[in-house]
């Protein structure tokens, strides 16, 4: 191709199908209609109202959904947990065309391995990460990762044009795969949301003496408490349930706690 109709397709619009219309979702939707794509979703709940107001056709029916567009991509957003279920409930052979289906779950290794397994043989598969949410982006995507693993691409033009809306808001892209992002992530994200889940837990709050330290750690507890992804306990049980290395970072954990408790202990011994 070249750089004339590089450009070209890189502008075009993508028709973009969205199953499940959380607050994820709906963060992303913005800055997509901003950018000039054509936007559908489908959802357990009835969000109608608000897609309306965004400019998005909401189908309250899986059915219709499907059935009324040839969408270039389909963007699933559900929660991790609910992801086999929601799965299991599309019906594929209504799909019109060739799509490229993308996931921006939490964990990369579970839903890159469902999709393979439930989706048509012909379709596309882009496994997905943004490494940020409606309260870390909300004064824009500049420098902010953006993860993701091309599992099943034969038309690039689609793949580059979706991967598109995130590079041209300055998203750091970062290629990696699935499994390696989930070792990563069970250490940064999965360790990050529960120490501040016992931060939260012991109900720290700021003292009239913090030193930058534990002015971090009351900043943790904070996110944990009001972060606009309310960090639902589902979406933390998610990444525990479906990232085979969070189990291993939490019995690490136990095991630093566990020594740096017997170091103490010895120390006393020692001094008594
Ligand atoms: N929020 C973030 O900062 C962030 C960042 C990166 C990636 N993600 C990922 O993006 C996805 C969406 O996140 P989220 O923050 O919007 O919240 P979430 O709680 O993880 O997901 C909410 C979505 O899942 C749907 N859902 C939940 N249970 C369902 C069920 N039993 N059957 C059918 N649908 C169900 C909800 O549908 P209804 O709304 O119709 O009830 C809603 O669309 C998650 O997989 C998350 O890991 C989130």
């Amino acid at each position: 191709m070249n750089e004339t109709n590089d450009v070209f397709s890189s502008s075009t619009p993508l028709n973009i199908g969205i199953i499940g219309f959380g607050p994820f979702a709906q963060f992303l939707a913005k800055t997509m209609i901003k950018q000039g794509h054509i936007l559908f979703a489908t959802s357990r709940s009835d969000h109608s109202q608000l897609c309306s107001q965004l400019g998005v056709k909401f189908f309250k029916e899986m059915d219709p959904f499907l059935d009324s567009n040839n969408y270039d991509v389909i963007l699933i957003s559900t929660s991790i947990l609910s992801l086999s279920q929601v799965l299991s409930s599309i019906p594929f052979h209504l799909l019109r065309q060739r799509t490229l289906f993308v996931d921006v779950l939490s964990v990369k290794e579970y839903p890159r391995q469902l999709l393979l397994q439930v989706l048509p043989e012909e379709t596309d598969v882009l496994c997905t990460h943004p490494m940020f949410g409606p309260e870390s982006g909300k004064n824009g995507w500049e420098g902010l990762a953006f993860m993701y693993e091309k599992v099943r691409i034969r038309n690039e033009d689609t793949c580059s044009r979706f991967l598109q809306i995130f590079r041209s808001e300055g998203c750091r892209m970062v290629e990696m795969p699935c499994e390696e992002h989930d070792r990563q992530a069970a250490r940064s994200q999965f360790l990050t949301h529960t120490i501040g889940r016992v931060l939260a837990e012991m109900d720290i709050k700021s003292t009239s003496m913090d030193t930058k330290g534990f002015e971090t750690l009351v900043y943790l507890c904070y996110l944990q408490k009001n972060d606009t992804i309310k960090n639902s306990f589902d979406l933390y049980s998610g990444l525990f349930l479906h990232n085979r290395f969070a189990k291993q970072e939490l019995k690490n954990l136990e095991l630093a706690f566990e020594t740096v408790k017997q170091n103490l202990l010895n120390k006393m011994t020692e001094t008594s």
